[in-house]
């Protein structure tokens, strides 16, 4: 009798610890691509750096972008990986413009300062970008034409100044057909950090698939 009671708890215990497990093989990953960590400071003193922003007038004290990451950090078990270019952007908005949009008109493959992840181990994607001339900047393009996202369920949360998503579920969709952008989040680029934390953090309290 008691061998048979230790077998069926140590059965229910196998079965109890099923779900479990498939859960954990569930990863997901964040990935994303921010201005200000794109910046060559080389020679600039620390006023001038935190000064390298579209906003000019400053209601919040980092990037959303950034702030939305810290929350996904908070609130799932992700890996975060941030798209750092190896040719960085000048710090001054009337410099770095032009240059960023030749690189979208000429569809240039950037180089990236690291390896891109391994994406086959991920079956979510936390996309993350600035809208950058009416779509995503040049490096979340590459990454697009190079990587393998097929069957991926994809949450984009993203910043603007004015154009909302732009083209880019469409861009997303066009190098990545067989992907699904499951949900979408953006916010004003002037949004205070305080309301951008709380707007997302309610936003993925909402997601269910
Ligand atoms: C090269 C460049 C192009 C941009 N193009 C657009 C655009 O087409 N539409 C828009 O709403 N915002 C545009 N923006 C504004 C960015 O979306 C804005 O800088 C960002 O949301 C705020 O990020 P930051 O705090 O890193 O500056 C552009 C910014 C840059 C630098």
């Amino acid at each position: 009798m008691k061998k048979l009671i230790c077998l069926l708890l140590s059965l229910l215990t196998t079965i109890a610890c099923v779900p479990a497990i498939a859960e954990q093989e569930s990863k997901a990953l964040v990935l994303y691509f921010d201005y200000s960590e794109n910046i060559d400071t080389t020679g600039l003193d620390v006023d001038a750096i935190s000064q390298a922003s579209m906003a000019g007038t400053r209601t919040r004290d980092t990037s959303n972008l950034l702030v939305m990451v810290d929350v996904l950090k908070e609130r799932t078990n992700a890996d975060i990986y941030s798209l750092r270019v190896a040719d960085l952007y000048a710090p001054d908005f009337g410099d770095m413009m032009g240059p960023a949009r030749e690189q979208k008109e000429n569809n240039e493959m950037l180089a990236f300062q690291e390896e891109l992840p391994d994406f086959s181990r991920y079956d979510v994607i936390y996309l993350g970008t600035p809208v950058w001339w009416y779509g995503a900047p040049q490096s979340i393009l590459t990454v697009l034409q190079q990587a393998d996202f097929s069957g991926k369920k994809i949450v984009f949360f993203g910043i603007h100044r004015g154009s909302g998503f732009a083209g880019i579920p469409e861009e997303i969709l066009s190098y990545q057909p067989d992907a699904v952008i499951v949900d979408r989040f953006t916010v004003e680029c002037q949004t205070s950090n305080e309301e951008t934390r709380s707007q997302f953090a309610a936003f993925l309290d909402l997601i269910a698939w």
